[in-house]
């Protein structure tokens, strides 16, 4: 890797126009350095600042991008309550080594006479996919326009948004997009928790009980390992989020990269909950264990 810019050194440069990240970019990838990327929609948390700080651990300099999308919104979600707060954020960002951060208005992302979508198939279908209708779209069309304002090398995305993950790294399969797709591992608080920038929806006592996710997740991944078969282990999930008093929306174990039925490849337990008017989502990666029954 080359040296670390003075940028970097100095603190962000912090960009608004598209023309001018993606001119950023380019004088940089022609000066040899290698770039990371950073998609968010700020209220940062550890979480991000962990892929921030894999990005400027594998890359010569590294872009963060804040945009709240309001594409990936349904009209009943939290888009006018979703936590927003730039100046919080760099603070956050300060001290990882992030030469750029791109935060570009409503209108340069979807300027008036804009009539194109991205829609994603196969991996888009099914959990949130369905909950959350034209969610996906909303993602792949603002990620597909950030990978073009941000010509990076390689861009860096949670494992929590499993799904997420597995639209993106399709996406971008399908369409030749010259990016490197890296997943990295989900954040948790001490107690199993994982971070998300809607934890802090939760009440106190929401907040106790949404630990029920991942333990549900844990206890998916004991039975697997005892080779327990898919539907109990289901029902296993399910009865330990709803004893938590968690409305349940899904809890499945499913093939972790079609997100269709499990064969004989590397599974994912997914699980989705409603907490009284915060919804979470959590996984979590079962090895390949031979051929599998229901
Ligand atoms: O995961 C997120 O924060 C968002 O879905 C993303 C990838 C930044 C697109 O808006």
């Amino acid at each position: 890797m080359a040296a670390a810019s003075e940028a970097a050194v100095a603190g962000p440069q912090f960009v608004v126009g598209p023309g001018e990240m993606r001119r950023e970019l380019l004088a940089a990838r022609a000066a040899g350095r290698r770039i990371g990327f950073v998609p968010t929609m700020g209220a940062l948390h550890a979480g991000h600042v962990s892929l921030i700080d894999r990005a400027a651990a594998e890359c010569d300099d590294v872009a963060v991008s804040v945009f709240v999308n309001p594409t990936q919104f349904g009209p009943e979600e939290d888009f006018a309550r979703y936590p927003r707060n730039l100046e919080a954020d760099l603070a956050r960002l300060a001290g990882h080594g992030v030469r750029w951060v791109f935060a570009p208005s409503v209108e340069a992302v979807y300027p008036q006479a804009h009539a194109t979508r991205i829609v994603v198939a196969g991996p888009a279908l099914g959990f949130e996919g369905d909950l959350r209708p034209g969610h996906f779209t909303g993602v792949a069309t603002v990620v597909c326009w950030l990978f073009q304002a941000v010509p990076a090398h390689a861009a860096y995305f949670g494992a929590k948004d499993w799904q997420q993950t597995r639209v993106v790294s399709r996406m971008v399969a399908d369409l030749g997009l010259p990016v490197e797709v890296i997943v990295c591992p989900t954040e948790r608080e001490p107690d199993g928790l994982a971070l998300s920038s809607r934890n802090t929806y939760l009440s106190p006592a929401d907040r106790q009980r949404a630990v029920a996710l991942s333990q549900a997740l844990a206890e998916a991944a004991g039975l697997w390992l005892t080779g327990a078969e898919i539907t109990p282990i289901e029902s296993a999930m399910r009865a330990t989020m709803e004893s938590a008093g968690i409305g349940v929306d899904y809890a499945a174990v499913v093939d972790s990269e079609s997100l269709g039925p499990v064969t004989t490849g590397a599974a994912v337990a997914l699980v989705a909950g409603r907490l009284g008017t915060t919804r979470l989502i959590d996984n979590r990666l079962l090895p390949p264990r031979g051929a599998i029954s229901r």
